[in-house]
């Protein structure tokens, strides 16, 4: 298993069930105590930056936040160095990166014992595993058990629909995607999810997708790096906005998420956003208990190979 958290798959089954365990624990060990956390960012953050900072202080540990371009990746030094030189003084690194590669170059410098540090991806352009994590925490307060539940994903195909398949697959529930021509999962990665286990369903129009669903979920048209895009998005996405009348096909509990930001009245309606069912608040509150899990996860993990 991966020393590190680059993609939701890194965990298998038990990791993540670990992680969920520990997430949901009243109480945790000090496992941060004496040790500081460096978090970087190349694109903004609010949800995701403050979950992890406030977790690393509920473990008894420092939070160093640092934006992209006081450390200059790739541009001032390789992000092999950048990695080299956070792991001198941190027990863990979080990054927000444009290109998942980025992740996975620092995560190579780092593949030796001298600086066998930790990175967890706190969103790339291939996966937003913490996100998920929360996102299944939300789930099951809602749900309950959530093997045989169904989650139904309208919009793009993206970081954040990839880290709920995963998710989908390793705690058994099925995953429905219904995305535009250009903006859906390909055949390669629909292989790739179901031999993970995944129960994953393409289709082409959302109230199919949505039928009887248990939870209804969306995301932004255009993420972060994507800002050239936006109108040719907006004209592809015509018909797969998330509103009242999508959500009437789901099933009679169903319950509404994003994982923020949130632009209402193209991905959402604003009704929905802010309707009972919405629990989007839950899922952001969710953000640091599963910043907390991990962080509590990968220390475990670190302090059992270095025993
Ligand atoms: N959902 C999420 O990751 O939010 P931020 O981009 O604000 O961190
Ligand atoms: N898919 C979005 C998620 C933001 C939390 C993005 O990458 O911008």
């Amino acid at each position: 298993m991966s020393r590190h958290l680059l993609c939701l798959e890194d965990l298998g089954r038990d990791g993540l069930r670990r992680v969920l365990e520990l997430a949901e624990a009243a109480e945790l060990e000090p496992l941060l105590e004496g040790r500081s956390v460096g978090l970087f960012f190349e694109h903004p953050s609010a949800r995701t930056r403050n979950a992890f900072e406030a977790a690393v202080f509920q473990l008894g540990g420092h939070p160093v936040s640092i934006r992209a371009e006081e450390i200059g990746i790739d541009s001032r030094e390789t992000a092999e160095d950048v990695a080299r030189t956070l792991a001198c003084f941190h027990s863990v690194i979080g990054g927000r990166v444009g290109a998942h590669s980025t992740l996975e170059r620092m995560a190579a410098a780092l593949d030796k014992p001298a600086v066998a540090v930790p990175i967890v991806n706190l969103l790339s352009d291939r996966q937003h595993p913490s996100q998920a994590v929360a996102d299944l925490l939300t789930l099951r307060a809602h749900l309950g058990e959530l093997r045989g539940t169904t989650l139904a994903y309208v919009g793009d195909h993206n970081n954040v629909s990839r880290s709920l398949v995963v998710a989908g697959a390793f705690v058994g529930m099925r995953v429905n995607l219904a995305s535009p021509p250009g903006y859906a999962m390909g055949g390669a990665e629909l292989a790739w999810a179901r031999s993970l286990g995944g129960e994953v369903q393409l289709f082409a129009q959302p109230a199919e997708a949505v039928a009887g669903a248990d939870a209804v979920y969306t995301d932004v048209w255009l993420s972060m790096g994507q800002s050239d895009e936006l109108e040719a998005r907006r004209r592809a996405f015509a018909g797969y906005g998330v509103d009242e009348a999508l959500l009437s096909g789901a099933g009679d509990r169903a319950i509404v998420m994003h994982c923020l930001p949130a632009h209402r009245g193209e991905e959402i309606s604003e009704e929905l956003l802010e309707g009972p069912r919405s629990v989007v608040w839950e899922q952001a509150t969710n953000r640091m208990h599963a910043a907390r899990g991990i962080l509590a996860y990968l220390m475990e993990q670190h302090e059992g190979r270095a025993r």
